[in-house]
C-alpha cells in the first residue's frame, strides 16, 4: 500500500486550524485575556426567523409518516433549484434546473470538482487566494501556477497571454483581499479561457455583498456559460456555515473534448454524494422567501456596518487597506514593515484581537493582515478600539 504523497507537500495544517491552535495556545496560557475573534470567516449573527420556521416545519414533516423524506435527489430538490433559478435571472441570467447542484457547501465542490479533470492539467490561481484551491489541487498532484495580485493591480490580475492555463480559479468579490472584479475584467477572463479551452471555477461565495453594481454572477458575461463553473454559499448569506448548504452550477454549454461537463457531475454526484438533508434545503429555500429575503439583507447590513468601523479605524489611524465595501472582509497592511504572521502575533499579544495573516493566502499576501466584519458589532468595536490604542499612537 502507497500512501498519496501528495498531501505531504502540504503545509502541515489547513490556515484556520493553525490559527486556532496558537488562539488557544495563548488563551490557555493567559486565561485572564479577552480575545475577541475577526480571524475565520465565520458569521455571528443567528439564523433569520424564516429560515427557522421553514427548518422546524421540515423537521415535524419528517416525524409524520405521509411527509417524511428519506433519499432526495442527489443533486438537490425542485423546490429550492428553482428558487435559486429565480435568484440568478433577476441577475438576468437565465438557468435550467438541471444546470444546478445542490451542495453542502462551496468549500466541498470546489474540491470535489477535480474529479472532473485530468492530473495533467495546469491549474491557475491568484496569489493571495482561499488555500482550498491550491491544497486540494496539490492532493491531486497537479500543477499550480500562480497570478499575482498586487497593491498595483489593485489585487485583481487580469490574464498574461504569455502563460498557458488549463483551469483558472476566481474569486469574486475576493476572499482574502475584498477586491471585486468589474465586468471588463471577468470578460478578459472570459475571452482568454475561451482561447485557450480552459475551465474557469468562479467562486462567488460573497456575491451576497456587492453593492456598486459589479458583477454577482461570472454568467453576467457574454460566453461565460460555455467556459465556467460557478459555486456559490448559504453560508454567508444566510448564516449557514453551521448549517452547509450551497449550490454549484455547471451550464450545459461547457463541453470539453465532445462531453459535456454537466453530465459528468451529475455522474460523479449520483455515485459520491447522497445529497443535502431535506430539511436543510427548506431552511435554504426560506431564505428566497420575501420575509427570507428581508431577513437575510439586514443581517448583511449588519456585518457591512463593522466592515465600515473597521474601515473608519483604519482610516483614521492612516493604515492602507483594500476590501470592505463589497465584501466582509478588510485587506490591510501590517503596520511598520511587520510580516503578517509577526503582526498576527503582536495583535494577538497586545489588543487581544485575532485576524489572519496575509502570508496564509500566498506569498503575495506577507506583509498584509485580514480581519473579518463577522463578528457582533459590540466585539467588533471594542477590537477596533483596541487596534486605535495600539496603533493609533
Ligand atoms: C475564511 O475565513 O476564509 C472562510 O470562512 C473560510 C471558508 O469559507 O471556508
Amino acid at each position: 500500500m502507497k500512501i498519496n504523497h501528495h498531501y505531504l507537500e502540504l503545509e502541515q495544517s489547513y490556515l484556520f486550524t493553525t490559527i486556532a491552535h496558537k488562539v488557544s495556545a495563548f488563551q490557555a496560557a493567559h486565561p485572564e485575556k479577552s480575545i475577541i475573534r475577526l480571524g475565520i470567516g465565520d458569521v455571528t449573527l443567528p439564523l433569520c426567523g424564516a429560515v427557522v420556521k421553514a427548518l422546524e416545519d421540515a423537521s415535524a414533516e419528517m416525524g409524520v409518516k405521509e411527509t417524511f423524506h428519506g433519499y432526495g435527489p442527489e443533486q438537490g430538490y425542485d423546490f429550492l433549484k428553482q428558487a435559486i433559478a429565480d435568484y440568478y435571472q433577476e441577475k438576468g441570467v437565465t438557468l435550467a434546473l438541471d444546470e444546478i447542484f445542490v451542495s453542502d457547501g462551496a468549500k466541498s465542490d470546489v474540491g470535489n470538482i477535480l474529479d472532473l479533470f485530468d492530473a495533467d492539467n495546469t491549474v491557475l490561481v491568484p496569489d493571495p487566494v482561499y488555500p482550498v484551491y491550491v491544497d486540494t489541487n496539490i492532493m491531486a498532484g497537479r500543477k499550480v501556477i500562480f497570478a499575482d495580485a498586487n497593491a498595483e493591480n489593485g489585487f485583481l490580475p487580469l490574464p498574461d497571454e504569455k502563460v498557458d492555463a488549463d483551469i483558472i480559479y476566481i474569486c469574486s468579490p475576493n476572499n482574502p483581499t475584498g477586491a471585486v472584479y468589474d465586468r471588463e475584467g471577468l470578460q478578459a477572463w472570459v475571452n482568454y479561457a475561451k482561447e485557450r479551452n480552459a475551465v474557469i471555477l468562479f467562486d462567488a461565495a460573497y456575491e451576497c455583498f456587492v453593492c456598486d453594481g459589479s458583477p454577482r454572477s461570472i454568467y453576467e458575461i457574454e460566453g461565460a456559460k460555455e467556459v465556467a463553473i460557478e459555486f456559490c454559499s448559504f453560508s454567508k448569506t444566510a448564516g449557514f456555515t453551521g448549517t452547509r448548504c450551497g449550490y454549484t452550477i455547471v451550464p450545459k454549454a461547457l463541453v470539453r473534448e465532445g462531453v459535456a461537463l454537466n453530465g459528468l457531475w451529475l455522474r460523479r454526484q449520483t455515485t459520491k454524494f447522497n445529497g443535502v438533508p431535506y430539511i436543510v434545503q427548506k431552511g435554504a429555500a426560506a431564505v428566497f422567501s420575501p420575509e427570507g429575503r428581508k431577513e437575510t439583507l439586514a443581517n448583511i447590513d449588519y456585518y457591512r456596518e463593522n466592515a465600515k468601523i473597521l474601515a473608519d479605524t483604519l482610516d483614521r489611524i492612516g493604515i492602507r487597506y483594500t476590501g470592505g465595501k463589497n465584501s466582509p472582509y478588510i485587506w490591510m497592511e501590517c503596520p511598520n514593515g511587520m510580516k503578517s504572521w509577526e503582526f498576527f502575533d503582536y495583535l494577538l499579544e497586545n489588543a487581544g484581537v485575532v485576524g489572519t495573516p496575509g502570508a496564509g493566502f500566498g506569498k503575495n499576501g506577507e506583509g498584509f493582515f485580514r480581519l473579518t466584519a463577522f463578528n457582533d458589532h459590540e466585539n467588533t468595536k471594542a477590537a477596533a478600539k483596541r487596534i486605535e490604542e495600539l496603533l493609533g499612537k
